[in-house]
């Protein structure tokens, strides 16, 4: 379902998973990959992605003894998306520009609801005060288990949810991330976290590129097609790019 009102342009892609799986890192290739293409992109992360946000998240990441009430969570981690929402994503859905938010909506769904035991349904309805009908084209989900991400994270990375939570704790959070991919089908993507950096961002480019149609996002399709000429646009190019574009896993 899409914020819209005919206005929107864009293309929402979030990307998910639990601790360590590697989102920021794709969302940087994937942006590099794009802008070569052409394609304007913005990309941003939760929490944070406005100064309210970058705030809220200080508060959230580092909070003091004793930690904030699950709901407390909840509510803080949607007050951070309302702003960005408003400030940073539908604006740049309606410029038709490609979304890439590190994080959204299921993180909270994945640690405050399958994790910390808050209710799907209160928390889906937190949401949709805070966001609407804003919901995500593709969400790419990196798996992986929740030893190895943790043990990738360095110690300046480790925020409380790393810190104070046990590996049951991220456990939960991980099923719940699949549980939530099995749940909409159409609009996840699983990718194994455990593949090389370069197989991954691949996986993602492949996931993503027949969604965007001809031209990418916001552009036009065009009415009449001639068979066999070449498809310029500049996703779909020469055959040669194409099968440098395939995934070697
Ligand atoms: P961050 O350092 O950005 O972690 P990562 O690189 O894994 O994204 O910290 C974000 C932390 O906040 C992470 O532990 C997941 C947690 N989180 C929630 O618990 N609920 C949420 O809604 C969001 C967006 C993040």
């Amino acid at each position: 379902m899409h914020l819209d009102g005919g206005r929107r342009r864009g293309f929402f892609l979030t990307l998910e998973g639990p601790e360590g799986s590697g989102k920021s890192t794709q969302a940087q290739r994937l942006a590099a990959r794009l802008t070569a293409a052409g394609l304007p992109c913005v990309v941003t992360r939760e929490p944070g992605g406005t100064a309210l946000g970058e705030a809220v998240r200080q508060i959230l990441l580092h909070a003091p003894e004793p930690s904030p009430a699950p709901a407390a969570d909840a509510l803080l981690f949607n007050a951070a998306r309302a702003q960005l929402a408003a400030e940073v994503i539908v604006p740049a859905l309606e410029r038709g520009e490609i979304v890439i938010c590190d994080r959204f909506g299921d993180s909270t769904l994945a640690y405050q609801g399958f994790g910390a035991g808050q209710p799907l349904e209160a928390l889906r309805s937190l949401a949709q005060f805070a966001v609407g009908d804003l919901s995500p084209d593709l969400t790419v989900l990196i798996d992986l288990p929740v030893e190895d991400g943790l043990a990738r994270k360095q110690a300046d990375e480790i925020t409380r949810f790393e810190e104070r939570a046990d590996l049951d704790f991220h456990r939960r959070v991980r099923d719940g991330f699949l549980a939530l991919a099995a749940s909409e089908p159409d609009r996840f993507v699983i990718i194994d976290g455990r593949l090389t950096v370069e197989a991954i961002e691949q996986a993602i480019f492949e996931a993503l590129r027949p969604r965007l149609g001809p031209g990418g996002p916001g552009r036009k399709v065009p009415t009449r097609t001639i068979a066999g000429a070449p498809d310029a646009s500049p996703l779909h190019s020469s055959e040669p790019e194409r099968s440098s574009l395939r995934m070697d896993r």
